[in-house]
């Protein structure tokens, strides 16, 4: 999968912009806030159509403008496809090829991509929320189906909710259609606690050994946390222990008018010879964490899709010493496409350096470099 070229319009701080690619190593450098980050930015919202970063969707909308338009081409099995997002204060529309497609759960997963973000390291602090949606959008770019079963779960949750509301503000005693709900709600959850524990079980398997890599330190392992205490994937078991629990929390979801049990309150714990990276492990420990976590994403992807996703990487080596750096870099593979940001070339491997296509980008206009980033300048002096 190969990210040819991108085009903005009306996008965070860019006005027009346009920018190609290499199928090899692309690295942006620039001072902060010229709009390094916005540009990785729009490549993930051409992929997911949706900012990695927390907020609404019109903030990606140019301050005293009305619609932002992200469009790229992307060579994939030998034919290129175009892939465009618009927003504007009336929601999005995406299309492939200029072709509307109506459900977003279609149009993601075919342009797929992998990122490390400064604010991933949200994914070992944050809450339980990061998690699994990162969760959901690494099983969802591999299998459309997920997202689909994710789809019909939250609108049944959804409705569960609702109807527990009403029975317990309408004293009702009927719950006929409780158990109804129930009934999808058990047979679509399986599905998805089946992908979770599945990915895991695979993430799991190359976690520890990336991470002994980067960081010296072995030990490490994604614990799956589902609020029915179950450790393995047992179809009959599952449904068995879910319906138990709403049987017997039956007064308590009633009260509170919400679904206390099920898979909207999954977490990962991320332990270090059993402690927990979020108390024990140090700043630098737990980036490098989420970046053993990206790297087990990004050759799951390739062993199931025979393919690399786009690997976009915001300022991944800042507050890494050279040796870690060094680590990291060992996972890059001249078969992939990776997309990096800087504000000191420094900081990025001379070898990377020598073998990229680097652009400048100062206040919202991006310029190719032709040479001479580094030509024994100093840090600092540019
Ligand atoms: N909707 C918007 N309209 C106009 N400008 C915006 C919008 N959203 C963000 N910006 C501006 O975009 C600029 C560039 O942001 P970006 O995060 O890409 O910077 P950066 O180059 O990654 O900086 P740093 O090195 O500090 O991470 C910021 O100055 C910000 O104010
Ligand atoms: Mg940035």
């Amino acid at each position: 999968m190969r990210l040819k070229n991108l085009k903005l319009e009306n996008f965070r701080n860019y006005e027009t912009a346009e920018i190609s690619f290499s199928d090899g190593i692309n690295i942006l450098i620039g001072d902060n806030t010229m709009g390094k980050t916005n540009i990785l930015e729009a490549i993930y919202v051409l992929s997911l159509t949706k900012s990695p970063r927390a907020g609404y969707d019109t903030d990606l909308i140019r301050l005293d403008t009305s619609k932002a338009i992200v469009t790229g081409e992307v060579l994939h099995d030998d034919v290129i496809k175009q892939y465009e997002v618009e927003i504007d204060k009336f929601g999005k529309k995406v299309y492939i090829n200029k072709f509307q497609i109506k459900k977003i759960s279609e149009y993601i997963s075919n342009f797929c991509v992998t990122s490390f973000l400064p604010n991933d390291i949200e994914i070992i602090k944050g809450s339980p929320s990061i998690r699994r949606n990162t969760l959901n959008i690494q099983i969802g770019t591999i299998y459309n189906n997920y997202l689909k079963n994710m789809n019909e779960y939250n609108s049944l949750l959804k409705m569960r909710n609702e109807y527990l509301k009403r029975l317990n503000i309408n004293a009702l005693s009927d719950t006929k259609y409780l158990d109804i709900i129930n009934e999808k709600m058990l047979e679509v959850s399986v599905k998805i606690y089946y992908f979770r524990f599945y990915y895991l079980n695979l993430i799991n398997a190359k976690i520890e050994g990336i991470f002994k890599k980067l960081s010296g330190i072995s030990g490490l392992q994604v614990i799956y946390q589902n609020n029915l205490g179950i450790t393995e994937y047992d179809e009959e078991k599952i449904k068995k222990v879910l319906l138990n629990k709403w049987k017997n929390n039956f007064n308590k979801e009633l009260m509170q008018g919400m679904t206390l049990f099920g898979l909207h309150r999954d977490d990962l714990v991320f332990l270090v010879n059993g402690h927990d990276a979020r108390i024990y492990a140090s700043q630098g420990q737990q980036k490098l964490i989420v970046i053993a976590y990206k790297i087990a994403e990004l050759l799951i992807f390739k062993e199931l899709k025979k393919e690399y996703p786009v690997l976009l990487l915001d300022d991944v080596f800042s507050e890494i010493d050279i040796k870690r750096r060094n680590n990291i870099i060992k996972y890059l593979k001249s078969d992939m496409q990776v997309i990096i940001t800087t504000t000191d070339i420094e900081d990025i491997d001379i070898n990377l350096v020598n073998s990229a296509r680097i652009y400048k980008i100062k206040n919202g206009i991006i310029k190719l470099n032709k040479g001479g980033v580094r030509n024994g300048r100093r840090k600092g002096t540019r």
